[in-house]
Formats: structure tokens, sequence, C-alpha cells
């Protein structure tokens, strides 16, 4: 048997397209697009259950498909009682990434059309899945507090009422419509870690709950989605502008990995850095906490300076959803609830012209050798 045959071979799959893809485009160059939509319009005139049709469909919504599209997400919001009854056993300090997965996986059998992997099957099990898995974070969380999930406002949108379930109060308009900001930046990017472990299995024609609990998975952890919880520790450490600078210089000394910054595919920034720091000076001024964006600046042109490293959206997102009165432990999920909409897009798409993902790896153990064990077939 030969082992010596050397593929090319890119660690971590840096640069390799593993795949097609319609639904969107990351460019190095600081842009990004939805089906050929700029994400930069999207941002400041779309609504995110536009751009959740849009991913899915392909096509942004007449009125009446959008209208229907928002009943439908509002009508599928409601979570079976077992899997409200699995969360309450749930340990009390349960990362509510966790709390995610586990209720994404258990959904799984509660959908009738789980193994019905059609194209109109698929979006009908998305609509449901972009519902719940709102709904799995909200009422996981009041769950995890000991008090009890709030009944849904279905006049409320996906932004709203995130909000609303959270804590009972409708917010006002201007949050609702930063929040919807936050989720159509967040909704898709393209071969993601998460987005692509999606599709990796969908590509065995598992189906879209297994696609999106590998998805939760991925997302939370700190090189990807976790980010926006790390970044927050780092601020709050951090906690002026002033000692901005010498943090990073110390960090940078000790070789530390900073959360919110670099990014495998941008290299002359996050497409989404602007956007979410203008939401974050704006909120900084309604709120009176003015001082995280400067941080970031400060720990932006020190990380330019030293390493030419840039920004990415979860350095933002952190001050954002703290300003916005999220526990940071909620940030990462609330990164799912939006990205959720890209990953059933991209299991629509997988499936419809599905071909399994199975890469090959460089073996790099021993070379072929005889078996000398103790106890050949187990005898004795
Ligand atoms: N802090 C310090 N140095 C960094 C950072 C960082 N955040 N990111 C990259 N570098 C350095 C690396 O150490 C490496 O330096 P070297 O060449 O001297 O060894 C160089 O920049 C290249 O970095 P890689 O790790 O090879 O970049 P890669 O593409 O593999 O990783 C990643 C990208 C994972 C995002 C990385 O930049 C990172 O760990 N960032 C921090 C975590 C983070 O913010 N993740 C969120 C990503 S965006 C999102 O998921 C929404």
């Amino acid at each position: 048997m030969s082992t010596d045959t050397k593929p090319a071979y890119s660690p971590g799959l840096a640069g390799v397209i593993a795949g097609e893809t319609e639904i969107c485009w990351v460019d190095p160059d600081a842009g990004l697009m939805y089906r050929g939509y700029d994400i930069h319009e999207m941002a400041e005139k779309a609504s995110f259950e536009e751009v959740a049709f849009l991913l899915l469909n392909g096509q942004l919504p007449t009125m009446a498909e959008f209208q229907r599209f928002k009943m439908e997400i509002a009508a599928a919001r409601t979570l079976p009682k077992q899997v409200l009854d699995m969360l309450r056993l749930l340990p009390k300090n349960t990362h509510p990434m966790d709390m995610l997965r586990t209720g994404v996986s258990m959904l799984a059998p509660f959908d009738p059309e789980l193994n019905d992997h059609s194209h109109a099957a698929n979006i009908r099990k998305a609509i449901r899945l972009i519902a719940k898995v709102s709904t799995l974070i909200t009422d996981g969380y009041r769950i995890s507090l000991g008090l009890d999930p709030l009944s849904e406002k279905p006049d409320l949108t996906m932004a709203g009422n995130l909000f609303y379930k959270l804590n009972g109060e409708v917010p006002p308009t201007w949050k609702i419509r930063m929040m919807d900001t936050i989720f159509i930046l967040y909704a898709d990017h393209e071969y993601n870690a998460s987005t692509f472990a999606a599709r990796v299995t969908a590509s065995t024609l598992a189906d879209m709950y297994a696609a999106v609990t590998s998805a939760c998975g991925t997302l939370k952890g700190p090189l990807h989605g976790g980010a926006n919880e790390e970044s927050m520790k780092m601020l709050d450490d951090i906690k002026t502008p002033d000692r901005a600078e010498k943090w990073m210089m110390d960090a940078l000394a000790q070789k530390a990995k900073i959360m919110g910054f670099g990014h495998r595919v941008y290299k002359k920034g996050d497409s989404r850095v602007p956007i979410m720091r203008e939401i974050g000076r704006d909120l900084g001024k309604r709120v009176g906490k003015e001082q995280w964006v400067p941080i970031c600046e400060k720990l932006e042109a020190t990380m330019e300076r030293e390493k030419k490293l840039c920004a990415n959206v979860d350095l933002y997102a952190a001050p954002v959803f703290t300003m916005l009165e999220f526990p940071p432990a909620l940030n990462t999920p609330i990164f799912a609830a939006s990205r959720v909409a890209g990953w059933c897009a991209h299991v629509v798409e997988q499936h419809d012209n599905n071909r399994l993902i199975r890469p090959r790896s460089l073996y790099t153990g021993p070379a072929m050798r005889p078996y000398k064990g103790i106890s050949p077939n187990g005898a004795k």
C-alpha cells in the first residue's frame, strides 16, 4: 500500500475553493454581496425577513410574499412542550450556545418533513428553523434564570421579538431597526466554518436539523462566532480608551490571539465593520456609554500599526450587544439567530445539487509495519 502521494495541501483549507454557491460572495477587499445585492445597501434599506427570503429563494419578495413569509415565521415560533421540558432539565450553568445546539437537535423529530429533502420541503423547514432558533435562545435564557418563557407576540418582527421574548418589553422602534440591521449583517458569509460544517453534514444527505446542529457546534468556537463573547471580556478588562494601546502591546508581546481581529478572507477590512462601528457610536450616544467605540478604534489603530491586521465584525458587535443590554453569553446565540437563515439557504443549495463533500488527508503517520501486539486476536 502506497502512502507517499502528495496531493496539493493547504492547511486549514486556506484559499481552497470547496464548492460553488449562488448565495453570497465575500470580497477580500472589504465587500459582501447577498445574491448580487451589496450588503451596505441592504443594511440601510432592507429588513432581515426580506434578506432571509432573498437568501432562501434567490430573489427579493413581492409585498405579498414578504407578508406571508413574516406570518409563516411568526406562526412557527412556539417550541414543542417536550423541548421546553428538556431545556429545564439542563444544568443552570449550561452555555446558551449549548442549549441552542441541543435544542435544534431535539427539534428534528418534531418536524413532519424531516427526511424530505425536496426544495419545497427544505424551504418550509428553513422557515421553521429560523423561527425556532430565536425561541430556543430567548426561552432557553429565561429558563436558565428560573423564569417561564413568555408567550409570542406574532405582530413583532424577528428583531423586535428577540428583545420582547427576553424581558417582556417591546423596545422602541430605533432599537428594533438597529437589531434588524445587525441581523442583516450576520445573515450569511459564504463558506465560513459553520456554514461549511452545515454543508458537509447536508452533503451526506442528512437532514437540515442535523446540518444546523453541526453549524451551531461550529459557531460556538472563539475563532469563529464565539469571538464576540470573548471580545467583550477584553473590552471589559481595558475599560477606558487611554488603556487600550498598552493593553494591546502587552497582549501582542505575549503572542496572544486578540479576539475580534483577523480574518481568513478579508485582508483590507471586514465589510461589516464600518456599519457595526457606526451602530456602536450611535448607540453609545443614546445610552451614555461612549467609551466602547474609542477603545475599539484605539485597538484597531494599534493592531494595524503592529501587525497589519484588521478588526472583524465581532470586535464591534461585542459592545453593541452589551449596550443593547444583552448578557455576553447571548452574543454568539444572537449571531446564530441571524446566521441560521444563511445556514438553511446553503443546505437547500447543497441538497438541490448534491455531491458528498469528502476531501483527502495527507498521511503523516508511521510507514506500514508488522503487527506485534501482546495478545493476538484478543486471546488469553
Ligand atoms: N491576534 C493576533 N494575531 C493574529 C490574529 C489575532 N486575532 N489573527 C491572526 N493573527 C496572526 C497569526 O498569529 C499569524 O501570525 P504569524 O504569521 O506570525 O504566525 C497571522 O496573523 C495569520 O493568522 P492565521 O491564524 O494564519 O489566520 P487564519 O486565517 O488561520 O485565522 C482567524 C483567521 C481564525 C479569524 C484569526 O485571525 C483569529 O484567530 N482571530 C481571532 C478570533 C476571531 O476574532 N474570530 C472571529 C472571526 S470573524 C467571524 O467568525 C464572524
